[in-house]
């Protein structure tokens, strides 16, 4: 299924199998649970930790994605040969006979023959568990009796990441051997984390104790090393330890204060023609040494580590599959249903990392958005993450443009957007649930005692938006907007933001309404006036006569206009134009041409053209990139999807179906030489124009495009999009979707949405039925379905106007928007 030069897509879409590991870059698995993660490529390199992926960090890791040999590996020997590989590619080098990956939510299972032993080997991460399992099977294939050695191997991290200064660090550990147990233990007596209190520098211990144990092997037999010299050899190397073939060289003496604490755990087994052994591992944080090392051995037994392995897989399964979306195009429905929302949850929400960035932080904007992805599952998650952010804010409304769990440190600036996604954010989830009861759950400030209602934060982050303007009218970019690498266009009184404008307006929108029903009647009037005039600002200055201009940097200069030599026409200005309906059809269609024109590639949508070949340090790092590369010029996916999404209300189903086509990892990847990376999850970024390899995708895992392109698919492309009035059936799709069933819970109903695709023209209006009834507006109301019942809504397209045509632009009227 969708297959390409290195893997393809098994069990319906819903597992990914690497066929040949010498993928362009790692392709790589994201599991976390919510507190406990870890990364694993196919080479098998990676790493683990517990609530943060920086602070907190398990077994030691380098970034360094060309070796991609730095992870936790598993070594088999043969005691006769001396021939030593691991089951993985790395750190051996092994040239399995045989091998295969099968990335899923929850769980990575390598399956190599080397030397005639075939090892499976299955990493999970369980529910509810403070650390991970394997599952380990080695079976002698070939006719003669085998002695073999096998070995877990990694290097304590127990902290921050990177641990650069090592010679410092590994005089902190202390490591311990379990003989009863079977268990290998680690705790460190510093913590580097920075708590930003006076005597917390390199003063405080590392609050957790980690074991890792073995079941399976007799354990009078299992043996442990816990120096890494010791175990690699003097001057060894982790392609061939040496601990590996050495008689006598496994050292229980290894333990202690004075090693280079690493964590090498196994024995030796004799392995009769044909014969298998069933092995577990498993590696556990606790309080303390003891307890992890008790818990390690209880969950270390092979039959309990397959259940494990199994309840990890059955929870992904579970909460994944609680909207589904059936179409014809294979790709469309394993993204929405399996791997972006995995993506977004696993790899954002909860693990925050991918293997091209390691943060642990929560961005302010960025984890909000990404908490769109529950829901149309979980909503309530979305409230949750709303009010974290919340209690992220300071008492005049600025927020942290990211801040670490844990320490509860973060980064104060004077950007422009963050705190204004608070709004969005919540203004999405009252779409979703109509539980306005939200606005009254209390949070606190980063800064000021004492706690207020959700809807004072967001009141004071819209207010501290409306006070930056320029003197001419348009909101100041600050530090910067969105776009994180226009870092230098702004200072307190200068540069304006463009796309911001467009994105204000479309909140103040919001927030009337809900200031109107649920708040404030004078308040909702004033968000309106200054809609008003806003909207006339911008399309009285910004608009170049075919596009929006993006932003002025401080010397008043236009970014994104004609004039530009870098940087003529940003995407961004133009996408926003349209969803924030903030000016009129006739520009929102000249807007929709222009970035057609100018930024739709093969490749997808780029965020900008053409790219700045020059550092301008007026504009800011944005400028520094290779020309093509990330913001730069190339496809940013979380910009791209938002294209996608104005083409569906644009109802231009062929830039929407153009679009989709050329993001869609799946498709993309068929040629993998060129796209490089993973095909089941989407990149950060692809190359522009002027990069040596235009349509190179990287920066996976890591992007809030994942939860973006899931929300845009659902509620643009297929159009089941929830509004103030109820839920909106609207479709855009493209003919390839074909006959189409969508079914998602809504307010506590289940709602199926049925239509055929091949049948939609632009021009027409859907006609939304539930049970023979022609809803008015195409929404289903509450009313429409009993809590607890089941909506079954059919739309076909018939002649005339209305609801399927993009409203016009209410330019200072209210009620446009949906
Ligand atoms: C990065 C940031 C995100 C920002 C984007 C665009 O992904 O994490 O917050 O919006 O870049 O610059």
């Amino acid at each position: 299924m969708l297959s390409n030069a290195y893997g393809r897509f098994i069990d319906g879409g819903r597992a990914y199998e690497i066929t040949d590991p010498r993928t362009p870059m790692p392709w790589v698995n994201v599991i976390c649970n919510g507190r406990y993660g870890l990364v694993v490529s196919q080479n098998g390199g990676g790493f683990s930790w517990l609530d943060h992926c920086q602070l907190n960090v398990i077994t030691r890791w380098e970034m360094d994605l060309a070796r991609d040999d730095h992870g936790r590996f598993l070594f088999v020997s043969d005691l006769e040969t001396g021939q030593v590989w691991s089951v993985t590619p790395q750190p051996c080098g092994t040239r399995h006979e045989s091998y295969s990956c099968v990335h899923r939510p929850g769980s990575t299972r390598f399956v190599t023959m080397a030397h005639g032993i075939e090892s499976s080997w299955t990493l999970a991460v369980p529910p509810g568990q403070t650390g991970e399992v394997w599952s380990v099977r080695l079976t002698n294939t070939t006719g003669r009796a085998r002695r073999v050695r096998v070995a877990a191997y990694f290097e304590w991290c127990c902290g921050t990441a990177p641990d650069v200064k090592r010679e410092f660090h590994r005089l902190f550990f202390t490591t311990g051997w379990d003989a009863r147990r079977c268990a290998v233990t680690a705790t460190k007596n510093m913590w580097e984390a920075g708590f930003g209190t006076p005597d917390d520098h390199w003063n405080r211990p590392w609050p957790h104790a980690a074991a890792m144990a073995v079941g399976g092997l007799d354990p009078s037999r299992v043996r442990a090393v816990a120096d890494k010299a010791s175990f690699l050899g003097r001057y060894g190397t982790p392609a061939r330890p040496e601990a590996m073939t050495t008689a006598g060289a496994w050292k229980q003496d290894t333990f202690g204060r004075f090693g280079d604490a690493c964590c090498a755990l196994g024995g030796d087994v004799e392995l009769a023609p044909g014969a298998s052994i069933d092995l577990a591992y498993a590696l556990v944080i606790e309080d303390t040494a003891s307890a992890a090392a008790e818990t390690a051995a209880r969950l270390a037994q092979p039959a309990r580590a397959a259940e494990l392995v199994a309840a990890s897989e059955r929870d992904w399964e579970g909460r994944l599959s609680r909207s589904t979306v059936k179409t014809g195009a294979a790709d469309f429905d394993l993204l929405n249903n399996t791997w972006l929302r995995y993506q977004a949850i696993s790899g954002r929400l909860w693990g925050r990392t991918g293997y091209y960035q390691q943060s642990g932080a929560f961005g302010f904007r960025d984890q909000l958005q990404d908490s769109h992805v529950w829901l149309a599952m979980e909503p309530e998650r979305c409230g949750e993450q709303i009010m974290l952010h919340a209690r992220h804010q300071f008492a005049n409304g600025s927020v942290y443009h990211w801040w670490n769990p844990i320490t509860e440190t973060g980064h104060r600036t004077a950007c422009s957007d963050d705190y204004l996604w608070l709004a969005f954010v919540t203004a999405s989830y009252l779409r979703e649930t109509g539980d306005f009861s939200i606005l009254a759950r209390k949070a606190r400030f980063v800064d000021e005692p004492g706690e207020t209602t959700l809807l004072d934060h967001i009141r004071r982050a819209i207010d501290l938006s409306l006070a930056r303007f320029s003197a001419r009218g348009l909101p100041l970019i600050g530090d910067m907007d969105w776009n994180d690498g226009l870092s230098a266009v702004g200072t307190a009184t200068e540069g304006e933001s463009v796309w911001l404008a467009h994105f204000l307006a479309g909140i103040l929108d919001d927030f009337s309404r809900v200031e109107c029903s649920h708040g404030d009647a004078a308040r909702a009037a004033e968000y309106d006036r200054r809609r008003g005039v806003l909207i006339e600002r911008l399309n009285d200055l910004a608009w170049d006569g075919a596009w929006f201009r993006r932003a002025t940097d401080r010397a008043g200069r236009w970014l994104g206009a004609k004039e530009s030599v870098a940087g003529r026409i940003f995407l961004n200005a133009q996408t926003w134009a349209i969803l924030g309906e903030t000016t009129t059809p006739e520009r929102q269609a000249s807007a929709w041409a222009s970035a057609k024109d100018h930024l739709l590639t093969d490749y997808g949508p780029l965020l900008l053209a053409p790219a700045y070949t020059e550092p301008d340090p007026k504009v800011g790092y944005i400028t520094r990139y290779a020309p093509g590369a990330r913001e730069n010029g190339g496809v940013y996916m979380h910009a791209a999807t938002w294209a996608l999404a104005a083409a569906c209300k644009r109802k231009d189903r062929e830039a929407a179906a153009r679009i989709w086509e050329s993001i869609s990892p799946p498709t993309r990847c068929a040629d993998a030489d060129k796209y490089w990376a993973e095909p089941y999850v989407v990149p950060g970024n692809v190359d522009g124009p002027l990069s040596d390899k235009p349509g190179r995708a990287g920066w996976t895992w890591y992007t809030g495009s994942a939860a973006w392109l899931n929300k845009v698919s659902l509620e643009w492309v297929l159009g089941v999009r929830p509004t103030w009035e109820g839920l909106l059936i609207d479709p855009c799709p493209p003919a390839a979707l074909g006959q189409v069933e969508v079914a998602r819970r809504w307010r506590g109903r289940d709602v199926v949405v049925r239509f055929d695709a091949r049948t939609y023209e632009a021009g027409r209006t859907p006609r939304v039925r539930l049970g023979g009834r022609v809803l008015v507006g195409g929404v289903v109301r509450e009313g429409d379905v009993p809590p607890g019942g089941r909506a079954e809504v059919e739309v076909d397209w018939v002649a005339g106007t209305g609801v399927a045509e993009a409203k016009p632009a209410a330019a200072t009227a209210k009620g446009g928007r949906s």
